[in-house]
């Protein structure tokens, strides 16, 4: 394994694992020892970082024509697939760090794209180095006027994660120098245009959903002051984005900018593995964030809480999801089994947003649901907790995004963290393309049956 450094945490979690009996006879070995009870064999392999190598179980075999012992792992809920520096979750206790800064210093102080900055470099830039990376993402705005060709193509109520799964692919036959995807200098490039990009491909899909003409980038603005005026600039000569709500907007985007393995992410680095371009790769990750269970569940949330519409409703609606009728969006996680630290940063941000723009009636909803939720049985016992999309749906909707542009506004800001991955992914010397293994239950070999002989 490349000598990772691993956090000291995992490394403590490690260690605590085997201390127990070892240490006590003072006969500590980082290995694991399997006793094979077809054969009677024993096995003592490594143990890394926390983990064993799947391969090393391949030597665990009943006879000669076995292929050897795999790992059964559906939705790799316990397989770390890479080693990797970016992102750290204890989901235990609700941690998030990007590159070793803690989510909620950086929501406090730093900007959007200081945090891609630091994400994909994986050190804060120096004031001159920030200057320039804002600039090259400013200057890398503008889409191909044919572009708007494809937009026009969709029906006007196309939704426009569709749009956008859709434009960021064709990118990629815009720009055949992304191909050299082991070349630094154009995998910068691509790194700028995609960051670039991605707002004005995501403000044209919005406009083409409403009918009105595209708003052309406005390079005088910040990243999310430009995205604004790209959505809703209508007669005025130049926009003036609100800035408590581009504040917000930035703060959503720094929240949003990476979660290490995630569906997407997974996804980013899969197709990638297979060396396309990052084009290709970002719209299959667009695509896997798309959905319900993943960058979709904003948009559910709000659609959940539009449902239940009062707060009176809400004990009634917790019985139907403890009897198993539906599924609370916007709780539970994969990873945190303790409240999101991003949902705690969100629902503060909330009321700021309010503040300026009123308050969401959806909020009274939401905060009887937490408050029912976290209290009851069903829940503790699950350990669900909010999750970044429960209040993320109300600041968007406050701030006039129709609930169809949320997972958009999901995917702006996680190009970051996929263009990360994809490149720790191609500089790491044990990937190669994700090609996972499967346990075959099917049938055994038989002869075809012709339709006439066919029950
Ligand atoms: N509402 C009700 N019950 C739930 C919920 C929920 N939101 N989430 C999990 N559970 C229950 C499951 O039914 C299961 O119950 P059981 O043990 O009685 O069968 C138990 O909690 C464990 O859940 P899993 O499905 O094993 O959890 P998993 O890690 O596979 O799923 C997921 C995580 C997909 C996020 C799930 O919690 C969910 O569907 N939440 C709602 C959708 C959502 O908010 N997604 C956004 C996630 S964050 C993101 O992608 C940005």
């Amino acid at each position: 394994m490349d000598p990772v450094k691993p956090h000291p945490r995992v490394e403590e979690a490690a260690s605590s694992l085997v201390t127990g009996g070892a240490e006590a006879t003072g006969a500590r070995r980082d290995t694991l020892s399997i006793t094979d009870n077809r054969t009677g064999k024993q096995y003592e392999l490594p143990i890394e970082h926390g983990a064993i190598r799947a391969n090393d179980l391949r030597q665990i075999r009943y006879g000669p024509d076995d292929f050897g012992l795999m790992s059964y792992d559906p939705a790799y809920t316990n397989t770390a697939a890479c080693a990797s520096r970016i992102t750290y979750i204890d989901g235990d206790k609700g941690i998030l760090e990007y590159r070793g800064y803690p989510i909620e210093e950086l929501a406090e102080r730093s900007t959007y794209l200081e945090t891609a900055y630091l994400i994909l470099h994986g050190e804060l830039p120096t004031r001159a180095q920030l200057e320039e990376w804002i600039w090259h993402i400013t200057h890398h705005t503008f889409i191909h006027e044919s572009i708007k060709k494809f937009l026009d193509g969709f029906h006007y109520d196309a939704h426009p994660m569709g749009m956008l799964v859709s434009t960021v692919a064709a990118l990629s036959t815009f720009y055949p120098d992304a191909k050299d995807i082991f070349n630094a200098q154009s995998r910068r490039k691509q790194t700028y245009r995609l960051i670039g990009k991605m707002p004005t491909l995501a403000a044209f899909a919005y406009r083409h959903s409403l009918g009105l003409p595209y708003a052309y980038p406005d390079n005088d603005l910040s990243y999310t002051g430009n995205f604004l005026s790209m959505l809703f600039k209508t007669t005025e000569a130049k926009f003036t984005p609100n800035p408590t709500l581009e504040r917000a907007l930035d703060l959503l985007f720094i929240l949003h900018a990476d979660h290490e393995q995630n569906c997407s992410t997974s996804a980013m680095r899969g197709v990638g593995s297979s060396h396309v371009d990052p084009y290709c790769a970002t719209a299959a990750a667009t695509a896997a964030l798309y959905g319900p269970l993943h960058g979709g569940a904003n948009e559910a949330v709000v659609r959940m809480l539009t449902e239940i519409g009062s707060v009176s409703k809400v004990p009634a609606f917790i019985k139907g999801i403890e009897k198993g009728e539906s599924k609370l969006m916007g709780f539970g996680h994969r990873v945190y089994k303790n409240y999101d630290p991003r949902a705690k940063i969100i629902k503060q941000a909330a009321y700021q947003v309010f503040d300026v723009l009123g308050r969401n009636p959806l909020l009274d909803v939401a905060l009887e649901i937490e408050r029912i939720a976290l209290s009851d049985e069903y829940f503790i016992k699950r350990k669900l907790y909010p999750n970044v999309d429960f209040y993320s749906g109300l600041i968007y909707q406050a701030l006039s995004f129709p609930s169809a542009m949320f997972p958009v506004l999901f995917a702006i800001p996680r190009t970051a963290g996929w263009l990360a991955h994809w490149q720790e992914m191609l500089d790491d010397q044990e990937q190669k393309i994700a090609r996972p293994r499967q346990l075959f239950l099917g049938p055994a070999r038989r002869g075809y049956v012709p339709i006439e002989q066919r029950g």
